[in-house]
């Protein structure tokens, strides 16, 4: 997290004083780190470049266009799992040809929207699926090139709601099930079958669940390849955690050096779906104190930015750090970090100590790039946060703050009201 730094006393995003730039575009307000961003990315090229390799860039995380089209200019595809993703994915200049399209349901026209525009793949994750989609191509007369997205039955070791690879989730096709699934797309006349999907969990801090599924995910290619069904593409998913507090999840490197010996003498392209470890860190989320309220055995510090601009702690009790926006030598206290929206769970950081902060003072949520503001929502009617890009000492506004008319727009009142 070395781009949002101290400088006397000061945080910094890059060269820029956070200060300055909350003061120019207001509070709540994500700013993000270029430098970091790139030195993510460049992470996971470096890391891979002994192997064919495709890094999809999992646009969940974060879609603003500016973060895909870097993203795009660093050479990535995307990891999209909706059919506005895919339309933001290729406006933003990355090529159909490295596009992923996952989710459970996929509806016929966004199947019908990829196909068109000839993606990579679909990672199936059904039979039901896997039947519609060989039909929306007949009906287009094309071919629908396949992964099957199978579930490895493997446990991440991390938060039950962002975990997917057990046999419980709703994710993939069960590894038992795995060689019919194949055999009956491979029978199929409009779809064709060209990789093996997996996607175990996300904020793994440990690269050993992704060895024990990749270890199924080659019993299951060698079994088809038997069948003589061959598989050109292994996309793991993606799933590397970040460090929230004090967490030591894998570099990129740590999982290549893994996984690697794995894939020698196999003739496949791997494919990697980051989101989190590309963005979650390269990100910020400033605000600024209300009001100081006395709570019972501890205090709160009622803030500008609530659940719906960083969802996180309030649905997973995600940990994340809260910093002063300028140092202080104060005492500390036991906060709860807490928002204006109307809910006890609107919360950003809870049974907290923090350092004394005072009305009007501006603090840092830290690590919110990823599943940030792509979670953000309207609730309570809020304009949902502008977003800042900083590169050195230059800062960009990459997303304007939302307007109470944009509140209203796309609403009808019909004539009888
Ligand atoms: N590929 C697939 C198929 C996925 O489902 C996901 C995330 C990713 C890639 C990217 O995973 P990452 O590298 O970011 O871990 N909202 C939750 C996280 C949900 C993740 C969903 N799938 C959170 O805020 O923690």
């Amino acid at each position: 997290m070395d781009h949002f730094k101290y400088k006397n006393g000061h945080l910094y995003a890059e060269d820029v004083p956070v200060e300055k730039i909350a003061n120019d575009f207001g509070t709540p307000l994500y700013i993000y780190s270029y430098a970091t961003l790139i030195r993510h990315f460049k992470a996971y090229e470096e890391s891979f470049k002994s192997i064919k390799h495709l890094t999809c860039y999992a646009l969940k995380a974060n879609s603003n266009s500016t973060i895909v089209k870097i993203a795009s200019k660093e050479g990535c595809g995307a990891d999209v799992v909706s059919g506005g993703e895919l339309y933001k994915a290729l406006k933003n200049g990355i090529s159909p040809k490295k596009i992923v399209y996952a989710g459970v349901g996929k509806t016929k026209d966004e199947i019908a929207f990829a196909i068109n525009k000839g993606i990579l793949m679909f990672n199936v994750e059904s039979l039901d699926e896997l039947l519609q989609i060989n039909d929306v191509a007949k009906s287009l007369k094309k071919q629908a090139p396949i992964a099957l997205r199978i579930n490895p039955d493997i446990d991440p070791q991390t938060h039950p709601y962002i975990s997917t690879g057990l046999k419980k989730h709703k994710f993939g096709i069960p590894i038992e099930d795995a060689l019919e699934h194949f055999k009956i797309a491979q029978s199929l006349a409009n779809t064709k079958v060209l990789g093996i999907h997996m996607h175990i969990g996300s904020q793994l801090t440990n690269v050993l669940p992704f060895v024990d599924a990749l270890k199924r995910i080659l019993k299951l290619k060698y079994d088809l390849k038997n069948l003589g069904i061959e598989i050109d593409y292994l996309d793991i998913g993606g799933g590397i955690g970040i460090n929230y507090n004090d967490e030591k999840p894998p570099h990129p490197s740590e999982l290549s050096n893994h996984i690697l010996p794995m894939l020698k003498n196999l003739d496949i392209t791997l494919i990697l779906e980051p989101g989190r470890s590309i963005v979650g860190n390269a990100g910020i989320l400033v605000t600024k104190t209300l009001y100081l309220k006395k709570g019972d055995g501890k205090e709160f510090i009622i803030v500008d930015a609530a659940m719906n601009d960083l969802i996180r702690p309030s649905i997973y009790g995600a940990y994340h750090r809260i910093e002063p926006v300028k140092k202080t030598k104060r005492n500390t206290i036991l906060a709860d970090v807490v928002g204006p929206v109307c809910e006890s769970g609107d919360f950003l950081a809870k049974d907290r100590e923090i350092k004394k902060v005072n009305k009007g003072e501006l603090i840092a949520v830290m690590s919110a790039g990823a599943y940030g503001f792509s979670m953000a929502s309207n609730y309570n009617s809020r304009p949902r946060p502008a977003e800042v890009l900083v590169k050195g000492d230059n800062n960009y506004l990459i997303r304007k703050r939302e307007t109470f008319r944009d509140l209203i727009k796309g609403e009808i009142i019909p004539d009888f009201i």
